[in-house]
């Protein structure tokens, strides 16, 4: 059998424009495998903090908030790269995910694949434990390996920005492939909600 077509969302849980965990995502977007589809998420910044007072004055949610729940319904997974900001996740990140985490629960029983940069020698080790501990709350079906941590991020990427490093390629070939039969694995039939 065949496997179905998959439509990955990928987030970076940075603002800034040059971040390298968004230009580790844009590279995965060219190293999926076939069949496999990734979008990069880039409008983490229309994520308002989040404010209990908000969530009930506007039920539904604020546009930023609506926009990115329908982003991660319409994917069959979800790949989040982390910057480490002391020790953990950043506040960016962790505020779209406490948004995610109400009412309709919108990462429960979602795949998703966790991996990060950052231009220390660590390449986000306890950024990413910290991420998966809120995604397991969430309910989310993280991806228990392989794990990927870019450490010395500058040292990789090109003058423009793109993913040079050989080594770093072939491993995030690798953990794309992983990431599809984990997919396949634990949401079999679950495709895309539209
Ligand atoms: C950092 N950085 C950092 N790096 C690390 O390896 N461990 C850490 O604890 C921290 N802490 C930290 C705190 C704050 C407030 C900032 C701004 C930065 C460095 C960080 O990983 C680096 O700036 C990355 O390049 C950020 O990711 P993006 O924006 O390039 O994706």
């Amino acid at each position: 059998m065949t496997d179905r077509p998959l439509h990955l969302l990928a987030l970076a849980g940075s603002l800034r424009r040059a971040s390298w965990n968004r230009r580790l995502l844009q590279a995965a977007a060219t190293l999926a495998p076939a069949g496999v589809t990734l979008e990069v998420y880039d409008a983490l910044a229309d994520v308002p903090l989040f404010d209990e007072d908000l969530e009930s004055s506007s039920p539904e949610g604020p546009p930023g908030v609506l926009a990115l729940r329908d982003a991660i319904a319409a994917a069959d997974g979800l790949v989040i790269a982390t910057p480490e900001y002391n020790h953990a996740l950043p506040g960016v990140l962790k505020n779209a995910l406490d948004w995610l985490s109400r009412d309709d629960q919108a990462l429960a029983d979602r795949p998703v694949a966790v991996l990060g940069a950052s231009s220390g020698p660590w390449g986000t080790r306890l950024a990413q434990a910290s991420l998966r501990q809120v995604l397991h709350t969430c309910g989310a079906l993280v991806m228990p390996s392989p794990t990927l941590f870019v450490a010395n991020a500058a040292e990789r990427f090109d003058a423009q920005g793109a993913l040079a490093d050989a080594a770093t390629r072939a491993s995030l070939e690798r953990f794309l492939g992983a990431f599809a039969g984990w997919v396949h694995r634990v949401a079999p039939s679950c495709a895309a909600i539209t």
